[in-house]
């Protein structure tokens, strides 16, 4: 008989919780955490075995690298580098959804496999008071990608990381549901000037504002890249259909604002592009559990809609095989 997996622990958000998470951290066993903008798949950014576990638990390319979770900005710039852009950005969005990809430090002590070989590290400092008291605990760097098998769609409550981890971590820490629900926004630097690697929770008009510039797009030809943002990812097991306004017989279909009369599911019904966020992932989760083709209705591209329809559009992307 094949051995049982052993269970996942679930957590409450108290500081016995908290301080069971920081224990098995310690110990080099991973837990999933909840963050303002989705749950993170945690473990000691310094241990290598812990950070292969990552990978094989997610079953994610080796060549993608994770992001590092810090308390502090102190923290972060003792691991890394920051140009004047990156410490303006950081200032002004951290803690928050914003992480920043900056070249390592001489001596930084993070295992090789966390930034995939890179010479720079994606840190971000959450904000969210639970990953904020177990980076104080555990008192170190914490890699954590988002807690869901690879490609698959991003964790906004501790149910979805047990559907797709469950047996596979050794605990989730049960924070509710996060509050942005959209990862962060990814931003790197090419000579200083600044590079928007992946749109997220913090608005990109909120970047040039505060940057005194608008972050270039990343392109095809760019030095910079973020090795993870594949085409197709955040995939459903049904195909999805995106800028739906009369849905197909069969079809389940996912609404927003107060014209989609008769939609099953709603992002917003008053059309609010945060709610629309916070929802997103948990309102695909749920459409998913149908078995149905999903069709979704028209968001707009501006604001925080920019990177929901970033996510609809690669979760909509045809699938490698
Ligand atoms: O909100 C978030 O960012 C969540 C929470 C848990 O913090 N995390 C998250 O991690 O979304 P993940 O692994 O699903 O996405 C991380 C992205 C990947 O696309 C990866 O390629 C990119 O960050 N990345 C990491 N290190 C990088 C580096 N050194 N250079 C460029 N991109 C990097
Ligand atoms: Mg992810």
């Amino acid at each position: 008989m094949p051995a049982r997996a052993p269970d996942t622990e679930i957590l409450h958000p108290d500081a016995q919780g908290v301080a069971r998470a920081c224990a098995l951290l310690r110990a080099g066993a991973l837990v999933a955490l909840p963050t303002e903008t989705v749950y993170g798949l945690a473990g000691d950014a310094r241990n290598a075995r812990a950070i292969a576990a990552i990978y094989a638990a997610k079953g994610r390319p080796a060549l993608n690298p994770l992001i590092v979770h810090v308390a502090t900005l102190e923290d972060a710039e003792a691991l890394a580098l920051f140009c004047d852009g990156a410490r303006t950005c950081a200032r002004a969005f951290c803690p928050g959804p914003l992480t920043l990809v900056v070249p390592l430090r001489a001596g930084h002590g993070l295992a090789e496999a966390v930034t995939a070989g890179l010479p720079s590290v994606a840190l971000r400092v959450p904000a969210h008071p639970l990953a904020q008291q177990v980076l104080a605990g555990f008192g170190g760097p914490l890699a954590a990608p988002s807690a869901n098998p690879s490609g698959r769609i991003s964790p906004t409550r501790a149910a979805h990381v047990m559907a797709g981890l469950s047996g596979r971590i050794a605990a989730v820490l049960d924070g509710g549901d996060c509050p942005v629900g959209l990862e962060s926004t990814i931003l790197g630097f090419d000579a200083g000037r600044p590079v928007l690697l992946r749109a997220g929770g913090v608005d990109v008009a909120a970047l040039a504002e505060v940057l005194g510039e608008m972050p270039a797009m990343r392109d095809a030809g760019s030095k910079i890249t973020a090795p993870g943002q594949l085409a197709a990812h955040y995939a459903p097991r049904a195909p999805l259909r995106l800028g739906v306004t009369q849905p197909e017989p069969g079809e389940i279909w996912i609404g927003f604002g107060p014209d989609c009369t008769g939609a099953a599911l709603t992002l917003s019904e008053r059309g609010d592009l945060a709610e629309a966020a916070m929802r997103l992932f948990a309102v695909l989760h749920q459409a998913d559990e149908t078995g149905r083709p999903i069709a979704v209705a028209p968001v707009p591209e501006t604001g925080l809609g920019l990177a929901i329809n970033d996510r609809l559009r690669r979760a909509a992307a045809p699938r490698p095989l």
